[in-house]
């Protein structure tokens, strides 16, 4: 519904909707913990000795790279939506100068594939597969901006990536130091996913994993 409002109607609504774009995302993460879980905790447990008797901020989750890599693969991997999408306000022709070539006609909706793009082996090769180094210093620079989308793009993409991405980082941070999670026999092995047009969520809603508390916590 947002991207068709305009003006103090889409403000408005923006702001009503804002909340209930959270909660959901969580779960997605728990399925990355059991690939990369020992590394990530490295990490961690090198930041919380930092820290000391700080409390976990904003500006040492920045720090945190090896986090960065994780929770980016994860979102490439688990995108939230599986496509983002614009009304065409005024006709418009795609030239790529090398043969692709048609209009877009004021009035149509564009859909925009973010999970299409996201697993095209063009891009992400190997794509099914969970490689948060795909987003290290080295190879990051290499992905074009405009196929790696999972808060969207432009003037209308997500009001709160960063404050989504907070969220889950320290979500992990402190899930990870307190617990090791390990898959479970009945973890599945791909995450089965339900075939939604936009929002992206498993297909039984839950998928079980074993949490066991930390002794050093
Ligand atoms: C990991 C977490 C999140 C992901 C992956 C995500 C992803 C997205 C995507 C793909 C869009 C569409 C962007 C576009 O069309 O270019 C969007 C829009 C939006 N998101 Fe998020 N989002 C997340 C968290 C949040 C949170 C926590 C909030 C609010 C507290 C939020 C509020 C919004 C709003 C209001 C829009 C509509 C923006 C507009 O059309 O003007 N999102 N988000």
């Amino acid at each position: 519904m947002l991207p068709v409002l305009h003006g103090a109607r889409w403000r408005n609504m923006r702001n009503i909707l804002s909340p209930a774009f959270t909660g959901s995302k969580m779960k997605q993460m728990f399925q990355l913990a059991l690939g990369c879980c020992d590394n990530l905790y490295e990490e961690i447990l090198q930041t919380q000795t930092e820290l000391g008797t700080e409390k976990l901020n904003f500006d040492t989750i920045q720090n945190m790279k090896y986090m960065e890599m994780v929770t980016l693969e994860s979102m490439r991997l688990h995108t939230s939506f599986s496509n983002a999408y614009r009304h065409c306000v005024k006709d418009y022709t795609v030239d790529d100068g090398n043969g692709l070539k048609f209009n877009i006609h004021q009035g149509s909706n564009v859909w925009i594939p973010i999970l299409g793009l996201h697993m095209d082996p063009k891009y992400f090769p190997d794509p099914k597969r969970f490689i948060p180094e795909r987003f290290n210093a080295e190879n990051r620079p290499n992905i074009h901006p405009a196929t790696y989308i999972p808060f969207g793009a432009g003037p209308r993409n997500c009001v709160a990536r960063r404050f989504g991405l907070m969220k889950i980082k320290a979500l992990l941070y402190h899930l990870l130091l307190n617990f090791s999670i390990t898959a479970s026999p009945n973890t599945p092995k791909v995450l089965p996913m339900n075939k939604a047009f936009a929002f992206l969520d498993t297909v039984d809603g839950d998928f079980p994993v074993t949490f066991k508390k930390r002794q050093t916590n």
